[in-house]
């Protein structure tokens, strides 16, 4: 594709106009004709979430298979109530062989009232008046015993006052795993998250039994009731940033890949970064997902590299080429192969949308052996799909990879100053046919590297920056994902996340205003324009929505003072106004638990024309939109 510099048509002028300090106006002309397509999947989500975000799964630690039996730990989140004695055991009977342990309780003789044990959530539950939360657990007496009578099944609040119960039989009888479903409709909302799931069986009745539990578990309303799905507050936040209507916002003159947006998902195990991930939400459901959401996920498979260990040798990847082929076959192979109709069994014979798989993740860790994993990988995998593209994970050129990667994946985490002064990185990549996927960015510290604690306004900023760069560079940046895309606010990994969860509530970061900035006001084609400075601090990009007639101008200003900009546009027909949606603040200014709305865009009415000048507040993100034809 012909790539023009604009910067060679029209240089970049300067004057002076009457701002207080007078500063430089930038003089940015547009031209009328686009250079490329914006990619539809430009602006996407990544994810490598572990329990306690997206899954709704209310309950921590529900079946003990990540715990040492018979250690304190084991008993993460979990309490004995009323004198009950519980541990973690090692099942003689295990309810599967993927569940070896369980909850073991003996209620003491002696005792009265109800007895038994809680689980206090991931740091909380939130229970709100007149919901009905959804729940089962497996249980089974070790020894037959001549129980018959209840548990109780309840949301207590931090006080002890019951929020909603249940009663559920159980029988001393069963000595067998039995499972038992149950509903629990809340009365009342507790003035905070610090509520527990609570079973108890009478004291006196069951004196002296002892009863096995396990896959003990509690469901809010999931998004779009899916069973076993996600948390409706944080899905329908990431719905918010746009997904939902990109398919009905692009425009004829699209080569459309068919699906809206993307959704990075590093399937299977993905323990590698220490967090808890029972895989309760698995690929049927992230794949439900993304279909839910009109996105198309760029999946990727194990190959042959554990993140800080050993790389399979080459004559022992069979195995895992195999596991990788049935990954991709659940996902879109034919309901002939056994994957595929398991696929079918599981409720959904079609084939899922997938083109873009990755090899492997963050392979630049283990450079050495990825040359033959790849090559291994990737003529088995495109000999059993050549209808798919399959993306390289190592820095780009290096190691030389044979087939050639026609895709790659580009991480990176740095400074906001770091972002700023790399908005030009792809304008300095050659264009050989290889499209890029820059599908982990984030600027995770301040500009002296300490770690931020929440996004600043000033990183939000600096990433907005080079958003620009990608935008402008999209006839080869296919797609983009922030990094990462959930935490939780006191228990996680990785402290900077596009949003912040606890039990009750989702925070947006100034960079998922960022986020949702960019990809509500995407465009479809790029006009090119004067090109920003390579070490300014103004950078804009302009994008034309052609079903509307829409100009949309990205300015994003990471300096402590204003920018004034003046745009020349090539237009005959320009409405006289249009809409700012600015994002700015100070440069520490954080979106946090106790200030969450800080930093949120504020709209505004500004005057456009042919020739208009904008003011680019300090440190801020300003799309400008207007019709222009
Ligand atoms: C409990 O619910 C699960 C999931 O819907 C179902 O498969 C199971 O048969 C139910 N068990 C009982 C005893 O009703
Ligand atoms: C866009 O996607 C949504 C969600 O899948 C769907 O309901 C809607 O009909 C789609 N619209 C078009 C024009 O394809
Ligand atoms: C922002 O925080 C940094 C430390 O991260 C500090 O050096 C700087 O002075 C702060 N800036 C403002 C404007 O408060
Ligand atoms: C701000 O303007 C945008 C673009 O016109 C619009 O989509 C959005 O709803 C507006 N937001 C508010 C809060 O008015």
């Amino acid at each position: 594709m012909l790539r023009i510099d604009w910067a060679v048509l029209s240089g970049v002028l300067f004057g002076i106009v009457g701002l207080v300090g007078a500063q430089a106006s930038v003089t940015v002309s547009v031209s009328a004709t686009a250079s490329h397509p914006i990619p539809t999947t430009l602006w996407g989500y990544m994810f490598e979430s572990g329990d306690g975000g997206l899954y709704a799964e209310l309950l921590q630690n529900r079946a003990f298979q990540q715990v040492t039996p018979g250690t304190s730990g084991a008993l993460n989140a979990w309490q004995a109530v009323n004198g009950a004695t519980i541990s973690v055991i090692r099942e003689s009977v295990p309810v599967s062989n993927a569940l070896p342990n369980a909850l073991h309780v003996v209620i003491p003789t002696g005792h009265s009232g109800a007895i038994g044990f809680a689980n206090t959530g991931f740091s909380g539950i939130e229970v709100t008046s007149g919901t009905t939360y959804t729940g089962s657990f497996f249980y089974r007496f070790p020894t037959s015993s001549s129980f018959r009578g209840t548990a109780t099944a309840s949301l207590q609040s931090s006080s002890g006052s019951t929020l909603g119960s249940t009663t559920v039989p159980l029988s001393g009888a069963q000595t067998s795993w039995a499972q038992v479903n149950f509903t629990i409709r809340s009365g009342s909302t507790p003035s905070n998250l610090n509520n527990r799931f609570v079973v108890t069986l009478d004291g006196v009745a069951a004196s002296g039994q002892t009863i096995n539990f396990v896959m003990l578990s509690l469901f809010p309303p999931t998004f779009n009731n899916h069973p076993n799905g996600m948390r409706q507050d944080i899905a329908s936040a990431l719905q918010e940033m746009g997904p939902w209507q990109w398919n009905t916002t692009v425009g004829p003159l699209l080569n459309r890949p068919g699906a809206s947006t993307i959704s990075l998902f590093k399937a299977g195990r993905s323990g590698d970064w220490g967090y808890v991930n029972t895989d309760g939400l698995g690929l049927l459901e992230y794949l439900t997902w993304c279909e839910d959401l009109n996105m198309e996920p760029i999946m990727a498979v194990w190959a042959g590299y554990a993140l800080g260990g050993t790389s399979v040798a080459q004559n022992s990847l069979g195995p895992y080429i195999q596991q990788a082929i049935d990954q991709i076959n659940f996902v879109i192979g034919g309901t002939n192969t056994a994957p595929g109709a398991l696929r079918a069994s599981l409720g959904h014979p079609s084939p899922f949308k997938l083109t873009y798989v990755e090899i492997g993740n963050e392979d630049f860790f283990a450079a050495n052996t990825y040359p033959y994993r790849w090559t291994s990988f990737v003529n088995a995998l495109k000999a059993a799909f050549p209808q798919l593209h399959f993306m390289a994970t190592t820095n780009i050129g290096s190691p030389v990879l044979t087939p050639k990667p026609t895709e790659y994946d580009v991480h990176v985490y740095q400074t906001p100053n770091w972002f700023a002064q790399n908005t030009f990185f792809y304008d300095n990549i050659q264009r050989d046919g290889t499209k890029y996927f820059e599908g982990e960015y984030a600027a995770t510290t301040d500009n002296s590297g300490s770690r931020l604690q929440f996004q600043t306004m000033q990183s939000a900023a600096g990433e907005g920056a080079f958003m620009t760069g990608l935008e402008r560079n999209s006839d080869i940046v296919f797609a983009a994902s922030y990094a990462p895309l959930l935490g939780h606010v006191t228990n996680n990994q990785w402290v900077i996340c596009l949003t912040t969860n606890s039990a009750g509530n989702v925070y947006r970061s100034t960079s998922f205003y960022v986020q949702k900035l960019f990809s509500l006001n995407r465009g479809d084609e790029y006009l090119p324009s004067t090109l920003p400075s390579r070490t300014g601090t103004t950078f804009w990009s302009v994008v034309r929505k052609t079903s509307t007639n829409q100009l949309i101008i990205k300015v994003v200003n990471t300096a402590t003072s204003a920018s004034g900009l003046t745009f020349n546009l090539p237009f005959t027909s320009v409405a006289t106004s249009g809409t700012a949606q600015v994002l700015t603040g100070g440069a520490n200014d954080s979106n946090t638990p106790t200030n969450p709305n800080l930093v949120i865009p504020k709209n505004s009415t500004i005057t456009t024309g042919r020739s208009f000048s904008y003011n680019a507040p300090a440190i801020s993100v300003s799309i400008l939109t207007f019709t222009a034809s």
